[in-house]
């Protein structure tokens, strides 16, 4: 990648073989980094993600005097970062706004945490967290007792936190950052606190609760969580991020004669509902769970198989959002295929809109599609070619990158170093696959 611009040449792949590895589940890491900084006792975790969203829920964590160590790999040990947990309530009033950057995850979900403590804290972001609907968090949380201003509903937030009392509480919009943040809240809060949940969402915060010796009520689409918990820490390896796996075996599916192996990649049921979407994409796909306890985590083996046009119905979208660039990556490289998602709304608001952002980049490398207000139809090609732009979006780079790689002309992508939010390693990866090591 040249340094100057931060765009990409996209290398050319013809076949794909091999196993590897993705970078620490995101959703996770945010997770125990924030359950740590409130348990007792010092937390070390392995396979945080790497990326810069993640980093930036430590430097949160630091600037709200969490006392973090990063330790070394060595012969008898492997990378891990050691959180000094400071107990319930026990962050510090911060001495600077709070810089969640580009990640959602991160200010949603210290919305809620610091929502109960006693102080003033400001919640700021870069200019496509700022752009993002916050009222999905204010709203609950204020009913809680904190009191929160926002600009028009979006960042930045100034955070007044207060005794909070528990709520029941039915988003609009199905969505796991706003459970966590409400449940967050909760585990501080007078009484019980309770989320109906519209569909269900990814369930890390449940599970993380859980595993720092807390829990939580589910009945139906309800999840509740009693105030007062003490949490424990904890020592955990956090699985690979799935969400990035999806490119890998996009690539795989999209690509004749091609086979890859993922492992150490998380399985979690609620996270993993892409894998039954690339079985209907005509891929042969196969799980190997190698736990039993905590978060799933396992590997996974996709081959190239007879490729088919496939659907994504509105309600299967909460459980792929992250997916569908990916997704449409693989209908993009292959030719008479097409991808049609509708009710995906929700993925305007995301790091961009990413309707409009990965309609235009696709049509940039020579792909035709369709753009509805909820949802596009992407009609496979392979790419002819051309410059697509990742408009600071991970996931729109990933995407275009995979597609661009299968592509009959030279593939340039601006601003792929968004790559680094979630998985700074990427470009290596592809290049590595180009090379057939
Ligand atoms: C996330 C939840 C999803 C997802 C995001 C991570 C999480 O957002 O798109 O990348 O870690 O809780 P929503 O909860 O807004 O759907």
């Amino acid at each position: 990648m040249s340094s100057l611009t931060g765009s990409a040449l996209v290398p050319r792949i013809a076949r794909v073989s091999g196993r590897l590895r993705v970078p620490g589940d995101k959703s996770i890491s945010h997770r125990y980094a924030m359950l740590a900084a409130i348990a007792a006792g010092p937390s070390r975790l392995r396979g945080y993600a790497p990326g810069a969203d993640c980093a930036a829920t430590l430097a949160c964590l630091e600037a709200l005097g969490v006392s973090i160590a990063r330790e070394r790999a060595d012969a008898t040990r492997p990378e891990a970062i050691v959180i000094e947990g400071r107990g319930p309530r026990g962050l510090r009033a911060p001495s600077q706004p709070l810089d969640a950057a580009n990640s959602g995850t991160s200010m949603r979900l210290f919305s809620g945490l610091l929502a109960a403590h006693p102080f003033r804290s400001v919640l700021i972001g870069d200019a496509s967290l700022s752009r993002r609907p916050m009222r999905r968090v204010i709203d609950p949380l204020t009913r809680m007792g904190a009191t929160i201003a926002a600009v028009d509903g979006r960042p930045p937030l100034t955070i007044d936190g207060a005794s909070l009392h528990g709520i029941a509480h039915q988003p609009e919009v199905p969505s796991a950052q706003i459970k966590s943040a409400v449940l967050l809240a909760g585990l501080h809060a007078a009484g019980r606190t309770t989320v109906i949940e519209p569909a269900p969402t990814r369930d890390h915060t449940e599970r993380a609760l859980q595993a720092f010796g807390g829990s939580t009520i589910r009945h139906g689409s309800s999840v509740s969580v009693d105030g007062g918990q003490r949490l424990r820490a904890i020592d955990a390896d956090i699985p690979g991020d799935i969400s990035s796996a999806v490119f890998w075996l996009a690539l795989a599916a999209g690509t004749p004669d091609s086979e890859i192996v993922i492992e150490g990649v998380g399985l979690n049921p609620t996270r993993a509902a892409v894998l039954e979407v690339f079985r209907r994409a005509g891929a042969r796909i196969e799980m190997l769970q190698s736990n039993a306890e905590g978060e799933p985590i396992g590997s996974l083996a996709l081959a190239y198989g007879s490729p088919r046009s496939f659907e994504i119905a509105p309600d299967e979208v909460p459980g792929v959002i992250d997916e569908i660039p990916g997704l449409a990556a693989l209908a993009a490289m292959q030719p008479g295929i097409s991808m049609t998602v509708r009710g995906a709304q929700e993925l305007r608001v995301k790091e961009s809109d990413r309707i409009t952002m990965l309609a235009k980049g696709f049509t940039g490398l020579g792909v035709r599609v369709e753009e509805f207000p909820d949802g596009f139809t992407i009609h496979g090609g392979p790419p002819t070619g051309g410059e697509a732009d990742a408009a600071g979006d991970h996931r729109l780079a990933m995407a275009f990158a995979i597609a661009g790689s299968r592509a009959t002309g030279p593939v340039q992508i601006t601003g792929a170093d968004a790559v680094a939010v979630s998985y700074p390693g990427f470009f290596d990866e592809l290049h590595r696959l180009a090379r057939g090591q």
